[in-house]
């Protein structure tokens, strides 16, 4: 495909984006229905659904071709990544949504045969879009990013929730030996921050492919790292670990907490 024929989807998801957000914001004054996944804490709600589906349908209208694969089960039948697939959560943060009204995101990362082409991650509530084409920067509400900087353990600000801190004692020593952690509790919110130069790495240790997509092509695109906590590349069809990071951080990441020798 050619670069114009990349900008027209790239338009063509940023306007599906707008419009799924205002979807979601006109639903705010409504009661939610709220239902339980796998247990108690895994919430889904009416929105999460409806999004999904306004998304598969439209995409599928303007791109019969494109496959799509969603938190809420469109796709679970895709086994490879050949050809153009959406990967797209929803919303992101969706216990943010139903306890807060903030703090969450739609996410849409499209690539083609397993590569990286574009990369959407938009904070409904505080109305940040950022995006990023590959190889064409990164861009926050239409303003270029810079480049990731530099960091290093002792002045790094991580974002890591706490219920991975109490389970490893990997992230127990990170934690004491950086200046601070936070958590927003939206994977889709904690990447973009990196790529926003307000935290400088994100660590998780269960995600599936729909919540770092889009992430992973922006953090790439601002010349920040992204693999599995081991160090592995990210597999884009399986849930995996994810340490995302500014450089140098990454490798001190690695060499020091994750990887030691
Ligand atoms: C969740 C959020 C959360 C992360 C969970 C994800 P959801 O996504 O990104 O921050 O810790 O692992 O499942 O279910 O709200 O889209
Ligand atoms: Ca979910
Ligand atoms: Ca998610
Ligand atoms: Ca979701």
């Amino acid at each position: 495909m050619s670069n114009n024929d990349w900008h027209f989807i790239a338009n063509k998801a940023k306007s599906l984006v707008n419009e799924a957000a205002q979807q979601i914001k006109k639903s705010l004054k409504n009661e939610r229905i709220v239902e339980y996944k796998s247990n108690p804490n895994d919430l889904v709600t009416e929105m999460d659904k409806q999004i999904e589906s306004f998304f598969d349908e439209e995409i599928k209208k303007e791109f019969p071709s494109h496959l799509i694969l969603g938190e809420e089960g469109a796709g679970k039948e895709i086994s490879t990544l050949d050809g153009t697939v959406w990967i797209i959560d929803p919303i992101d943060g969706t216990t943010n949504f139903v306890h807060q009204q903030r703090h969450f995101a739609i996410s849409v990362g499209i690539y083609e045969d397993g590569v990286g082409k574009v990369g959407i991650i938009f904070d409904v509530m505080a109305d940040e879009l950022f995006m990023a084409v590959a190889g064409e920067g990164a861009f926050l509400n239409g303003v270029k990013l810079p480049s990731l900087n530099e960091a290093i353990v002792k002045e790094a600000l991580i974002a890591v929730n706490s219920g991975w801190i109490i389970k490893d004692e990997r992230l127990i020593s990170l934690v004491r030996d950086c200046r601070g952690t936070r958590a927003y509790g939206a994977a889709a919110i904690e990447m973009a921050s990196v790529c926003a130069n307000r935290t400088d790495a994100y660590i998780s240790l269960n995600l599936s492919p729909w919540d770092f997509a889009a992430g992973a092509i922006l953090i790439k695109e601002l010349g920040g790292k992204i693999t599995t906590v081991e160090g592995n590349e990210l597999n884009l069809l399986k849930p995996s670990s994810i340490c995302v990071a500014k450089p140098g951080l990454y490798e001190q990441l690695q060499s020091h907490y994750f990887n030691r020798k």
